[in-house]
């Protein structure tokens, strides 16, 4: 699996958001490697583990920036961030239960879920920000 590679046009101009945007690029960078690496399944579970509990921290600040300033896309973006917490929650209760291989796509999924979701509907929120007044 390709690493997630931080694209310039993902950068937010907000210093907390955009840092918790590249640790959670890091964190799924890491996740990748250690599985490459063949790690016990403790050591994964405890970065998937992790880059959970830090997702959702990221997604209620990120909501509670959006509700501080009105941003009219509010409940489209809460579903999304729902969404995606609940399927990766799927997929990793599958895991648990001893698919191994479901680990691979919920990397690929959290991957391609965030790039996707860090060049629209959280870019389409820092224009917002950065509207015209
Ligand atoms: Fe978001
Ligand atoms: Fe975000």
């Amino acid at each position: 699996m390709e690493p997630m590679v931080w694209q310039g046009n993902w950068e937010m101009g907000e210093t907390r958001l955009d840092g918790q945007h590249r640790a959670m690029v890091r964190a799924i960078n890491l996740l990748a490697t250690r599985l490459q690496e063949g790690r016990p399944r403790e050591g994964v579970n405890r970065s998937i583990t992790f880059l959970m509990i830090y997702a959702e921290l990221h997604f209620r600040e990120e909501e509670a920036a959006m509700e501080a300033c009105g941003y009219p896309e509010l409940s489209v973006h809460v579903a999304q961030h729902r969404e995606c917490s609940r399927r990766i929650e799927d997929m990793l209760a599958k895991w648990r239960e001893g698919d191994s291989g479901l680990l691979t796509e919920v990397i690929a999924f959290f991957n391609y879920w965030l790039t996707e979701h860090l060049g629209n509907a959280d870019r389409r929120f820092s224009e917002y920000l950065r509207r015209p007044a």
